[in-house]
C-alpha cells in the first residue's frame, strides 16, 4: 500500500529521510482492527518524527502519521483517536506512562489503511467531511484541553495565542472564539496575523510586540521564540499552558517573574476519547470547521512537509487516500 515514512532521522534535513512509496499491509493484533483511511492530517510531531525525536533506530520504517478518519472494517465512517494505551490502563488516556501516538510505536495514519485498538475508533459525525475530520485528533484535541482542561479558561477572560499559523493554533482562536474568550493573536507575517483575524482572533500582534493590557493566560507552542514573550504577556496570577516548543525547548526559564507574579506554567499533551468526542459534539453544534490550508493526494505528501518546514501554512495540510 502506498504510505508516507521515515527511512531514518536527520536533525538538519527532515526531508531528505522521508519517503513515499511502499509498504506492507498493517498487522493487526487482537482487539484491533483496520481502518481504510480517507483522509489524514499532517502535525509537526510528523517532521519531529523525522528528525529522530521520540522514535528508536529499530523502529525505522515507520509510518508516519497521528490522524486519520476513514472507514472501518464494517464500513462506519470514524475517526481514530490516536493515544494508544497499555491495554491495563485505567483513567485518564494521556497519564498513562506507557501510552504512544500512532506513529511511535505502531504504523502511522499517513498510508492507505492503518491498524489501530478498537476502542480507539469514534463514530464521524455526518456533518463533518473526512478531510475535516482529520485534522481533529491531534491539533484541535490539543487545543481543546489546552483550553478547556488544563488551562480551565473561563468566557470573558483574555487569552494570548502564540504563532497562529499553525495546526494547533488556529484550533485555539477557533475554539477560544466559540467560548466567549478575547482571543489575542500573535504570528510572524502580515498576512498570517490578517488571516488570525479572520478566524476570530480579537486582535493580532507582530510576535514579541508589547500588548495594551496583561492577559489572563497564554497557549503556548512556539517555546523559546515566544516564552520571554509569554511570561512578560501575563497578570499576575495568570496562567501559562504549553504543549509544544517547535523553535527550541531551552529559553531562560524567567523564573524570578514566575515565582514573583505567581504564574502557573501548565503542561498539556493531546486528549482523551471522551474529550475527542465533546469536540466533536462542539464543532457540529456550533458550526466550527478546522482551518485546512491545503488538501494533497497523499502521493504528493512531500509537498505538504515541505510547506510545514517552511511554516508557509496557515492551518491544516490535509492528505487524501
Ligand atoms: N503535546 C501535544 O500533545 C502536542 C500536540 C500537538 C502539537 N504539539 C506540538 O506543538 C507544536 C505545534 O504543532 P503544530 O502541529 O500546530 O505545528 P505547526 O502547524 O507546524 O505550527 C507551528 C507554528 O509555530 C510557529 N513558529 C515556528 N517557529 C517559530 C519561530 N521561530 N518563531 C515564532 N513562531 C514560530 C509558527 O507560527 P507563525 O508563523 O504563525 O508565527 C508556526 O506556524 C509542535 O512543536 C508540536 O510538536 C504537541
Amino acid at each position: 500500500m502506498l504510505a508516507a515514512f521515515a527511512t531514518d532521522f536527520s536533525r538538519d534535513d527532515p526531508l531528505s529521510v522521508l519517503q513515499v512509496g511502499e509498504r506492507p499491509e498493517p498487522e493487526c493484533p487482537s482487539g484491533w482492527t483496520t481502518v481504510s483511511v480517507r483522509a489524514a492530517s499532517l502535525n509537526h510531531h510528523d517532521l519531529w518524527s523525522l528528525r529522530g525525536v521520540g522514535l528508536k533506530r529499530e523502529q525505522l520504517p515507520m509510518i508516519l502519521g497521528c490522524d486519520a478518519a476513514g472507514v472501518d472494517e464494517d464500513g462506519r465512517e470514524v475517526v481514530v483517536h490516536s493515544v494508544i494505551n497499555d491495554p491495563d490502563w485505567r483513567g485518564d488516556d494521556t497519564l498513562d506512562p506507557r501510552r504512544s501516538l500512532l506513529s511511535e510505536r505502531h504504523q502511522g495514519t499517513l498510508a492507505e489503511r492503518v491498524a489501530v485498538p478498537r476502542s480507539n475508533l469514534l463514530e464521524k459525525p455526518r456533518e463533518l467531511s473526512f478531510e475535516e475530520a482529520a485534522c481533529l485528533p491531534t491539533a484541535w484535541l490539543t487545543a481543546y484541553r489546552m483550553l478547556f482542561g488544563r488551562g480551565r479558561l473561563r468566557p470573558g477572560e483574555t487569552v494570548l495565542v502564540q504563532g497562529a499559523s499553525g495546526g494547533v493554533a488556529t484550533a485555539l482562536v477557533a475554539l477560544g472564539r466559540a467560548a466567549g474568550l478575547r482571543v489575542w493573536a500573535t504570528a510572524r507575517s502580515e498576512e498570517k496575523r490578517r488571516r488570525a483575524l479572520e478566524l476570530g482572533a480579537d486582535e493580532a500582534f507582530e510576535s514579541g510586540a508589547r500588548l495594551p493590557e496583561r492577559v489572563d493566560a497564554v497557549m503556548e507552542t512556539v517555546g523559546s521564540a515566544t516564552w520571554a514573550h509569554s511570561v512578560r504577556s501575563l497578570r499576575p496570577g495568570g496562567r501559562i499552558v504549553i504543549s509544544g516548543a517547535t523553535s527550541g525547548d531551552a529559553p531562560p526559564a524567567e523564573l524570578t517573574r514566575i515565582f514573583f507574579l505567581q504564574l502557573s506554567v501548565i503542561g498539556s499533551t493531546m486528549g482523551t476519547r471522551e474529550e475527542l468526542a465533546r469536540l466533536m459534539r462542539l464543532c457540529v453544534q456550533r458550526g466550527i470547521r478546522p482551518v485546512i490550508d491545503q488538501t494533497l493526494p497523499l502521493a504528493d505528501a512531500r509537498r505538504g512537509f515541505e510547506r510545514m518546514l517552511e511554516a508557509e501554512m496557515f492551518g491544516k495540510i490535509v492528505f487524501t487516500v
